[in-house]
């Protein structure tokens, strides 16, 4: 190495920093979470610009004792927050090959761009859908990506280029979404100019599903009134109770319709691999789209987004724009990645995803997705057998919403409220909160493929504990 004598001996300690963590964090010991003292903290966050370089070997002192030491808590069985897996060691090991390689996956006939299309073509398998498409920074950016090509589509058929005209002085575009949607389906929308009065929500079932009734008699009133309805977008896997749309029935009206299906799968779309919730995912690949971030169940390190579509060419029609520098007459059919998404320069996620579905391989991610399945479900049953915890829903993924019922009917809210803070301030679990049916709720989202029957009864355990001391301090 050029620049730094001593790489080797430096890359081994890095190495050996992401080992001891791994060790550290595999100890059902460790605390989960801990908070981050002042003094590192403002470390962390105020550091003045360094005028002069400092040695490597240095900077890796301040990595092991002020970055390593305070992890957000995701790498540890007895995490359940929030939609965040542990690193899959696969993925570990290559990161840093990528980092060296550094490539940008814009396009182009080299390693990273190539491999690229082998990933998207096991995902795409994996989860029996019939497409291709691009990697992304998660599903945000695919559902961006997603509702441009759907946007695009639209205003073609309507004898309309979106590009070229944009959107003024068109019939407003309509975008459906349950009240169980995800944030970034909205963030999405606002972006390409819908505005949030272009974004319908669908009522929910008391399984928190889509009702497709409902969306129907929606469209039709929007259609009656001169608006453009254009996208569907449901869910396979919601984040609050990891719901699956009906799919099928959903498909049926939007091919009814003439709308683009778009079906976020960010978080659920593996689940279509366990026993009982695989046949709730039936009519999957009749959608246009499909998000699935493998940084989620999968365990790629983050980040590392996947946007698959039916026809990729519509993502490619919507956002291709070759300048005449990036003009690449080697390129094959497919062209460059860059052609179907707004990122340029792009990174080469597909190294890390690569390796884990190498490593897991079709029967590992199997097991792993029916695992978590199955802990879900015990989670449940815990949770019903108890007198001071009510299940809001049977699981159907690997997501659990419950909630702590106190003697006293009126500490529900506010006591729900503050357990998640409260329980992961001792450091034993972490799990987060969330509104559902407007009122506040618990949930627990498992994905870890080292979580315990007896993790989960901890973590009823602690929530317990918590509510007591709680309550007597009210
Ligand atoms: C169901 C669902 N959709 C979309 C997203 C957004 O994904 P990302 O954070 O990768 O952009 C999430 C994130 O948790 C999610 O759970």
């Amino acid at each position: 190495m050029g620049v730094v004598a001593d790489f080797g001996e430096l890359a081994s300690i890095a190495a050996k920093l992401a080992v001891d963590h791994l060790d550290a964090v595999a100890g059902p010991d460790r605390p989960v979470y801990r908070p981050v003292p002042p003094a590192d903290r403002d470390w962390l966050i105020g550091q003045p610009l360094p005028s002069a370089g400092r040695p490597l070997a240095e900077l890796l002192d301040d990595v092991a004792s002020r970055v390593m030491a305070y992890p957000m808590g995701n790498g540890h069985r007895r995490f359940f927050g929030w939609v965040n897996s542990p690193p899959s060691p696969a993925g570990v090991v290559v990161a840093p090959l990528a980092a060296a390689l550094n490539p940008s996956c814009a396009g182009g006939e080299h390693a990273g761009a190539l491999l690229e299309r082998t990933v998207l073509r096991w995902l795409a398998e994996l989860v029996g859908y019939p497409g291709g498409g691009l990697l992304t920074s998660g599903a945000s950016m695919a559902t961006i990506v997603a509702l441009a090509a759907a946007r695009h589509r639209s205003a073609a058929e309507d004898g309309w280029d979106i590009r070229e005209d944009g959107l003024a002085g068109r019939p407003p575009l309509v975008l459906y979404t349950s009240e169980e949607g995800h944030s970034c389906l909205r963030k999405a929308a606002e972006l390409l100019g819908i505005g949030h009065r272009g974004i319908r929500t669908v009522p929910v079932d008391r399984a928190y599903r889509m009702d497709p009734g409902a969306l129907a008699e929606m469209i039709q009133r929007d259609q009656g009134e001169g608006l453009r309805p254009f996208c569907v977008a449901a869910a396979a896997g919601t984040v609050n109770t990891g719901a699956v749309d009906p799919l099928g029935e959903i498909a049926e009206v939007t091919e009814a319709h003439g709308l683009w299906l778009h079906v976020d799968g960010a978080y659920g779309a593996l689940g279509v691999l366990a026993a009982d919730p695989a046949p709730g995912y039936a009519g999957l690949s009749r959608a246009d789209s499909l998000a699935l971030d493998p940084h989620k169940w999968l365990g790629v390190p983050v980040d590392c987004g996947c946007l698959l579509l039916r026809e990729p060419d519509q993502a490619r029609r919507a956002f291709s724009l070759v300048p005449s520098y990036l003009n690449d007459s080697d390129a094959d059919e497919f062209g460059w990645f860059a052609e179907y998404g707004p990122e340029q320069t792009r990174p080469f996620r597909a190294l890390r995803a690569w390796a884990t579905i190498s490593h897991l391989g079709r029967d590992g991610i199997v097991r792993l997705v029916q695992r978590t399945v199955d802990l879900a479900d015990r989670l449940a049953e815990l949770v019903g057998e108890a007198d001071d915890f009510e299940l809001l829903t049977p699981p159907v993924t690997s997501i659990v919403a419950f909630r702590y019922r106190p003697p006293v009917a009126e500490d529900t809210e506010w006591l729900n409220r503050v357990l998640p803070s409260a329980v992961n301030a001792r450091g034993r679990v972490f799990f987060t909160g969330t509104r559902l049916a407007d009122t506040e709720a618990l949930r627990a989202c498992i994905l870890h493929p080292d979580t315990t029957p007896e993790d989960l009864e901890l973590l009823l355990t602690e929530i317990r504990a918590t509510a007591h001391h709680l309550l007597a301090a009210h």
